[in-house]
């Protein structure tokens, strides 16, 4: 019999971001017995992979914007596939979110009277991110970590959870994990569970995310039985480091585009302004010259064109790239050095500066940066109400990018730390009303619990079998090259198979060593989640055959209204097996489409 510790609760939050944090914060200042249980240590999560800012419509360095911009803004930037709700709920209650987390001690930069200053990002109508230098994420992670020690949150780190459990009834009751410092196996038992696990970016080989990105809340919900929706929409952030590559896909800050650097091809030329899509062209310049006297003096707030949305500037690089204008590591060059002064430039993108001094031997005071798209984001995720956080199964509840809906098909920078601040806390509020009124009791089958844990020990068992190194690189491979930023339906089939084909030599993992902080077995248990989540990737990818935000499809090269109005939601069906069904988006209210239509002020 498999031995393992058993711990109850009332509130378990999964994973230990922002959103995660956050969700535990209102959990326990509501009274509730919470706890949080990350893969990593403490403060180490993707949260810290958005340095630029948190987007909230404070009006601080223009007094116009207001929440109904910002949504418009969210709803417009996400190409019309995202939750009306959620964005509503995100546009109303960021500047809240903002002013909290610095009464809880976080100190961004001001502006000259001594406001939070707010920095321009792509798709955003108005500079309205909230920043700490280029290192946001991190204050924002060190500012929630405080505030979840001040409470007095109990932390179970470097704890992998492998399967959510349910009670007779139905209801999320229990998570089964190991500790990863000792290999010991731990049950936890609550009243609610909160995914914010983040996102699943270490399927691609190049990519912003470190290794705990392997989508496991995303698993861990389909296999609970909760629906996910719209996984074929990735983002790939335009601008990751290209060379040298032991760090190429490392995030290079679209701070960078904001405070003003702009984008040349190999000859030199601009060419963000041959890819200016017609719905912008009224709004922005037609000769260098004349941007650049606009982006100085923010006339009618008309921007530059490197400031499009994140899925135009990827592909529009992209393209350069493939028509032979890239530079020597294949990327193009991002120049801040002739706009700003180097006083900026330290000042402002201070992480910027040491990591191509350290990493490239480049110095951005001086040179162009060499950069080229990075696998940054997913979208799409668990299917949450939004004024809850509830997924479609009781007990069970998703934050930030783990869960789906509020980024629709393209996500702008800096929505994703509001993000996770406003839908943490609206997590840790559902849970905790569940929690307490929860009647049933978070009895589980200890037989499964034994299943999981010997399904979990047996590559550990196994001999002269595979390493799992070599079953993530393959899959690493078939995602970079068959479901990347251009996909076609050929091959998003052949990716298909290549991942069936892959999750059949599972059974025959095997790892040297013991237990005990063993890299290896770790990566072995991630592998199920990272071959599940590819497979809903590609599997949405192949339905929507249209190109939308960050889903490019070379053989369906428009966007389909008709596809603009539905998710492709997947759940799994009673043999198991994974399904795809389109489904309408909820209905938007008049008074929100007319903020649309109309233009909102
Ligand atoms: O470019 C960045 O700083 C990333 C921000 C984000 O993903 O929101």
């Amino acid at each position: 019999m498999a031995e393992y510790e058993q711990i109850d609760l009332d509130v378990v939050v999964i994973g230990a971001g922002g959103a995660g944090l956050r969700a535990a914060i209102e959990a326990k200042q509501r009274g509730l017995r919470t706890a949080i249980v990350c893969k990593s240590l403490l403060g180490k999560a993707h949260t810290v992979m958005a340095e630029g800012g948190a987007a909230a419509a404070m009006g601080n360095v223009w007094s116009e914007d207001n929440w109904k911009v910002h949504f418009r803004d969210t709803i417009r930037g996400g190409k019309m596939l995202g939750n009306w709700r959620m964005a509503q709920l995100h546009a109303q209650e960021s500047p809240d979110r903002i002013h909290e987390l610095e009464a809880w001690g976080a100190l961004f930069d001001r502006t000259k009277d001594g406001r939070i200053h707010q920095r321009d990002f792509g798709g955003h109508r108005y500079a309205r991110l909230a920043h700490v230098g280029d290192r946001t994420g991190l204050e924002l992670i060190r500012t929630l970590q405080q505030r979840a020690v001040a409470l007095d949150i109990d932390v179970f780190m470097e704890t992998k959870i492998l399967r959510l459990l349910k009670n007779p009834s139905g209801e999320v009751s229990g998570a089964v994990g190991y500790h990863r410092p000792t290999g010991k196996m731990v049950v936890f038992t609550a009243k609610a569970f909160v995914l914010a696990t983040g996102g699943i970016g270490r399927s691609w080989k190049y990519s912003t995310n470190s290794w705990e990105s392997t989508g496991d809340g995303h698993a861990l919900a389909l296999w609970a039985g909760a629906d996910i929706i719209d996984m074929e929409c990735m983002q790939f952030h335009p601008t990751g480091m290209v060379w040298p590559l032991s760090v190429r896909g490392l995030l290079v800050t679209e701070g960078v585009r904001g405070d003003g650097g702009i984008l040349r091809n190999s000859e030199g030329q601009r060419f963000m302004f041959n890819y200016i899509p017609e719905v912008f062209a009224a709004e922005t310049a037609d000769n260098e010259a004349e941007a650049d006297r606009w982006y100085e003096d923010h006339i009618n707030n008309r921007r530059p064109p490197e400031l499009l949305p994140r899925d135009e500037v990827a592909r529009s690089i992209n393209a350069e790239v493939k028509a032979g204008r890239g530079g020597p590591h294949g990327g193009v060059y991002l120049d801040i050095a002739s706009r700003r002064s180097s006083e900026f430039i330290q000042r402002q993108l201070p992480s910027m500066y040491h990591q191509f001094k350290e990493l490239a031997g480049v110095d951005i005071t001086k040179e162009a940066m060499e950069v080229g798209p990075t696998c940054h984001y997913i979208m799409g995720g668990i299917r949450v109400e939004p004024d809850t956080a509830a997924s479609t199964i009781p007990g069970l509840f998703a934050a930030g990018e783990v869960a789906g809906g509020l980024h629709g098909a393209n996500r702008l920078g800096g929505n994703s730390l509001s993000d996770l601040l406003v839908f943490g806390r609206r997590a840790g509020m559902g849970a905790s009303d569940y929690a307490d009124s929860r009647t049933s009791g978070t009895t589980v089958d200890s037989t499964e619990i034994e299943r999981i844990i010997d399904e979990a020990r047996a590559p550990l068992a196994r001999e002269g079998g595979e390493n799992p190194y070599d079953l993530q690189r393959d899959l690493q491979e078939t995602m970079q090259n068959l479901v990347g930023i251009i996909r076609t339906g050929t091959e998003l089939t052949q990716a298909l198979s290549e991942i069936d084909a892959l999750k059949e030599r599972v059974p025959n993992l095997s790892v040297n060593g013991g237990i005990a902080y063993n890299p290896g077995w770790n990566l072995a248990t991630d592998l199920p989640a990272m071959l599940s989540v590819c497979t809903m990737v590609t599997m949405g990818a192949i339905e929507r055959k249209e190109s939308r935000g960050g889903h490019t499809r070379d053989d369906y090269p428009k966007s389909d209204p008709a596809f603009g109005k539905i998710n492709f939601v997947q759940r799994l069906n009673g043999s198991g097996e994974c399904v795809v069904s389109p489904e309408p988006l909820p209905e938007m209210p008049d008074e929100l489409k007319a903020l649309l239509e109309e233009g909102a002020h």
